[in-house]
Order: C-alpha cells, then structure tokens, then sequence
C-alpha cells in the first residue's frame, strides 16, 4: 500500500478507478481532483460510504485544486473530453492537450516524485506533454492502452473458442488507435499457438474488432467512451506498480532506441514495479508485425507534431 494516489478527472474513467484503487487498499488516501465544482466531493463522498460494506479502509477525499494532492506516489490521469460518435481519438486532441498541460504543471510542483499513469486520450500524444510539460523520466510517465486494448482481444477470443479468458495469453502493442497491432505470433490459449485453433479468417475479424473495440462501445452508447474496462486496466497497472510486482503488460513507454525509434511514447511490453517502468522488453516480430509497429509510430507522430506546448 501507498500513501496517496490522485486520480484527476472525476468522470466515468476516474470515478471508477478510484472506486476500484478503494477497492483493492491499494492507498491510505484516494484523492479525486476535477474541475467540476461539487462533483469529486460528492463522488469521493458517495464512495467513501461504501467502505463500511465493502470493508476496506482507504480514505476518499474529493478536490477541486491540488493541495490535498501534494506529495502523491501515482497520478492516474482522465481528465479530458470523451469521444462521441463519429468522433476520432484524434479529435480530442487540442482540447485535451490544453487539459493535460494544465494538470500535469500542478503535479510537477505538487507531487515532484508521483509516478503519472496517463489515461486521457490521444493518449500516445497525452503522454509525450506529459513527458514535456512535468520533465519527470521515462520510469515515472506510463499510459494505459495495451492493457486494455489487449483485454478486449482477449475477451474477444474467449467468446469465440468458449474458453476462459484467463487461458488467453495475449499482447496488443503499437499506439491506442486504429493502427494498434494485436500480435497474432504471440497469441496463445494455454500455451497452444492461436492459429492452431481458429482459421485466419476468423483471427483476422478477430483483430478488426479489438482495433475497433473502443469505437463499438461509444456507438451502443452515444453520449461517451467506455470506462468499465479501461479503469480495471489502469488499476492493474497501478497494483503491479504498487505491489512491486515485476508484472509484463502492454503500456506507452518513452522510446530510446528500443523497436528502433526513439522519440515518442509507443505501446510496447513494459516490466512494471516500484520505480514505473523498469525495462522495456523487445520481442522478436515478424516483418508484418514490425511494418504494422512502423505504420503505428506514424500515427502517433503525427498528432505528436501538431500539438501546441
Ligand atoms: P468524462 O467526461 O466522464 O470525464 C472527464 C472529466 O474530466 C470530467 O469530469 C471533467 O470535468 C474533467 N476535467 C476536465 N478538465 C479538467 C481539468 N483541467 N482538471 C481536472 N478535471 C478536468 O470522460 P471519461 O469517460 O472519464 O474519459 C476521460 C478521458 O479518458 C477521455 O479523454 C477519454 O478519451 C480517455 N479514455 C482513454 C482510454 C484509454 O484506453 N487510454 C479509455 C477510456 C477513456
Ligand atoms: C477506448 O478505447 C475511448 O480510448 C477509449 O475505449
């Protein structure tokens, strides 16, 4: 256990997440910080009278500025506009980027050490201004995509081959977008190789869903994204890293080199413990699967250029 971690955004995506922080007594104190006056009170509120019956002991407190905040050891960040349909990622750029500036120039003076799980979206982009706006390492700035992106595929599969889902070994790299790379050569169910179980064109509906996975959600329902599933996905990043649990998952990591590019944040398979990121591990690709990381960096570095810090 940790002493605080912030969750700034109180909406679907930190509101949840908290909830799931509390959940697991993975802090003494929770605190929500979010624009929206009476909305982090009241929800920390709500929450916090949850723990009786729910029997955890973690306290909740909602803000609207950051002096509860000082000192935090994870910053889990969701602040930010949604997608509605029709909407790209993309599309959230420029408002988001204003957003996460303004955030992450609070937590540099307030929380100098915090270990920041970027969420919001674009969120390759989001967190290259986090990286630009706070100068914390690369250990100390993770987004959360390949876990996520990587549960669906794995959702997905169970459903189609009616096994549990706890038998799929699977890794989605590459950016949070439409470009994501689902890596088939390393997909397996207990072992067994993916293609020895489903045909190639059933595995190829397969990945087209899990790259729309986010879209399909906001379709069903209209007025936002999902939030089920990516705060279980923060909050697994978040436990490993508490819990110094040198777990291997799918997070956007600050490239030096690694796949052979540099200079932007990528998902790529992280090993995650006390100190945020503390490897990243480059796997063998077959030439698909690395022109797919290529044309995935692509995507990302286009946002990238055209943000204003
Ligand atoms: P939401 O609209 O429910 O919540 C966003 C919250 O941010 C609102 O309560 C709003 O008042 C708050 N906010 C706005 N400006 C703020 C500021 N300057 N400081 C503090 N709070 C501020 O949206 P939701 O569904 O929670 O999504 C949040 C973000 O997470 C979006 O950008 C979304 O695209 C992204 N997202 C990313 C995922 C990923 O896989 N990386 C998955 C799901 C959502
Ligand atoms: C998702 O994939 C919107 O990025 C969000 O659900």
């Amino acid at each position: 256990m940790v002493n605080t971690i912030t969750v700034v955004g109180a909406g679907n995506v930190g509101a949840t997440t908290a909830q799931r922080l509390a959940e697991k007594q993975l802090a003494r104190r929770v605190v929500m910080v979010d624009v929206a006056e009476g909305i982090p009170q009241g929800k920390a509120l709500d929450l916090y009278q949850s723990a009786p019956i729910e029997g955890y002991d973690t306290r909740i407190v909602g803000a609207n500025d950051y002096a509860e905040t000082a000192g935090s050891d994870i910053v889990v960040i969701t602040a930010g506009i949604a997608r509605k349909p029709g909407m790209s990622r993309d599309d959230l750029l420029a408002t988001n980027a204003g957003i996460v500036r303004q955030v992450c120039e609070a937590i540099r003076t307030t929380s100098p050490d915090a270990i920041i799980i970027m969420v919001s979206n674009p969120l390759d982009v989001m967190c290259y201004v986090a990286k630009r706006v706070t100068g914390f390492p690369r250990e100390r700035i993770l987004g959360m995509a390949g876990v996520l992106d990587t549960a669906r595929y794995r959702a997905f599969l169970a459903e189609a081959l009616d096994v549990s889902v706890r038998d799929i070994q699977a890794m989605v790299l590459g950016g949070h977008g439409d470009t994501m790379v689902p890596l088939v050569s390393y997909t397996t169910v207990s072992g067994i190789p993916v293609a020895q179980l489903l045909d190639r064109t059933r595995l190829d509906a397969l990945v087209t869903r899990t790259r729309n996975g986010g879209a399909e959600i906001v379709k069903h329902l209209k007025t936002g994204s999902a939030y089920y599933a990516p705060s279980a996905a923060a909050v697994q990043m978040v436990e490993a890293i508490v819990r110094d649990e040198k777990r291997i998952l799918p997070c956007a990591a600050w490239l030096e080199g690694e796949y052979g590019m540099s200079g932007l944040f990528l998902g790529v398979p992280c090993k995650l413990g006390r100190r945020g990121l503390e490897r990243i591990i480059e796997v063998e690709l077959t030439a698909a699967e690395r022109a797919e990381l290529a044309r995935s960096a692509e995507a990302v570095r286009e946002p990238m250029a055209a943000v204003k810090l």
